[in-house]
């Protein structure tokens, strides 16, 4: 096992992954043989290595490095939780994490994939258990919640030692009971997701209200056509 961890360190050296301005996702560059990019967000790349199936690596960007202790504090505090990975350790620059199957909510859209109400409903649950645990749930939106057989995981953990309500989550909650029985089986087109998600972030989400939005975006991009 102890040669297993010094492969997967080697080939972790052989990547770099660079963080962006304006909260875009990172860029991965290099080429480790065996080792899988199976995510990225916007702090962090997230890799496979099959010679240790069970563990994913979450590597940090230079700029987002900080966060890689804060995460891992913050999982130390959920664990025993099936609805949040396991946390088992840290290098240099990474979280050593449980692999997660399945894939994100984000992903469900692009593919069509159905997510029943079972999914949302753990992921309230998994905001409970994370309230009871001192700790404030944040930044938990489609990217960041994986569909697994018919179950909802919760990743990125890295803000709930943060304040205040984003809302995202109880932005999504709405759309999701008013809105995705519409949509529920079409395979959303990549610009439409990413140019909603982009009007999303410029709005002041303090002032707006998701119906207006929600029907705004109804309309310019899933109205009728002659
Ligand atoms: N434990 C895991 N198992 C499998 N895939 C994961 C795991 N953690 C993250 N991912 C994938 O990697 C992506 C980025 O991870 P995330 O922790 O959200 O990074 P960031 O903090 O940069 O947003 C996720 O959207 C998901 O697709
Ligand atoms: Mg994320």
């Amino acid at each position: 096992m102890i040669a297993d961890w010094k492969q997967v360190e080697e080939a972790l050296k052989n990547v770099e992954v660079i963080g962006h301005e304006n909260n875009k996702p990172v860029s991965v560059i290099g080429y480790a043989e065996d080792l899988r990019c199976i995510g990225i967000g916007t702090d962090a790349a997230v890799f496979y290595y099959p010679d240790t199936p069970n563990y994913a690596y979450k590597v940090y960007s230079a700029q987002a490095l900080e966060k890689k202790e804060v995460e891992f504090d913050i999982y130390k505090r959920l664990s025993g939780s099936p609805y949040f990975p396991e946390c088992y350790g840290t290098g240099d620059n990474y979280l050593v994490l449980s692999f997660e199957q399945g894939i994100t909510l984000y992903d469900c859209l692009l593919q069509g994939v159905r997510v029943n109400e079972q999914v949302i409903q753990d992921v309230e649950n998994a905001r409970e258990f994370i309230r009871s645990r001192g700790l404030n749930p944040r930044d938990i939106h489609l990217k960041n919640v994986l569909l697994q057989e018919g179950r909802g995981k919760v990743l990125d953990v890295s803000e709930y030692i943060k304040e205040g309500n984003d809302s995202r989550w109880e932005h999504l909650v709405w759309t999701y009971k008013h809105f995705y029985p519409l949509i529920s089986e079409v395979k959303v087109p990549l610009w439409i997701l990413e140019t909603i998600t982009n009007w999303y972030n410029r709005i002041d989400t303090a002032s707006f209200g998701i119906e207006d939005f929600s029907k705004r975006v109804s309309q310019l991009f899933f109205g009728k056509r002659k």
